[in-house]
């Protein structure tokens, strides 16, 4: 399966090669999770803002997550998400989030297109966006799902943030 959309947006966004990208400060990804410093992530997810997610937790959920990025810029935690999959059926894109002072410059999208293309050969990709924010996903190729549902253990605050309906 190849998802043409959001290869599509890739390509007419590369970035010609000018005087402007050759003086940006270089993006550094990592794909695996050895260095990380998760007090550093809990603090990307706190003021991206995406919650609070303890230390502990997320070294745990990106243990077991299939694909992981991290962004880096001069040394410093610019940018992460994660996937979980079953490496046929379904990966399950989420916590992308981007330091705010580093937003609107197109890490975000390069994260998530980086996990669909990681995700590629699964049968559907699936996630669900923060209210509001289902156009960035739009812009990738994402629709919207008819039926999806879920069980939120904290369903009360989940319809507060408009995530579910009653
Ligand atoms: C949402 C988030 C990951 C987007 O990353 P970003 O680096 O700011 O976005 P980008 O610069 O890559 O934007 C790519 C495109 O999506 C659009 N876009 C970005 N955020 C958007 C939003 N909230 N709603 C609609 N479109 C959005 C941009 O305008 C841009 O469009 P263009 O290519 O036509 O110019 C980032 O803003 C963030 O970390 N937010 C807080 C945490 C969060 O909400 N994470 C998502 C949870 S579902």
């Amino acid at each position: 399966m190849t998802h043409n959309k959001s290869f599509e947006y890739a390509r007419k966004k590369r970035a010609p090669l000018n005087s402007v990208v050759m003086f940006k400060k270089e993006i550094i990804w990592k794909y695996t999770q050895s260095e990380i410093n998760w007090p550093e992530l809990a603090n990307l997810y706190r003021v991206a803002p995406l919650g609070e997610k303890n230390p502990k937790d997320l070294k745990l959920a990106f243990s077991n997550s299939r694909y992981k990025c991290f962004l880096y810029q001069s040394g410093s935690l610019v940018g992460a998400g994660r996937t979980l999959a079953d490496g046929v059926d379904c990966s399950y894109i989420c916590d992308i989030a981007i330091l705010p002072e580093h937003q609107g410059t197109g890490l975000g999208m390069k994260i998530l297109l980086k996990l669909v293309e990681l995700s590629e050969g699964h049968k559907k990709i699936i996630l669900y966006s923060a209210p509001g924010k289902e156009d960035f996903y739009k812009k990738a190729g994402f629709k919207i799902m008819n039926t999806a549902m879920a069980i939120f253990t904290d369903s009360q605050n989940a319809i507060e943030l408009g995530i579910i309906k009653t």
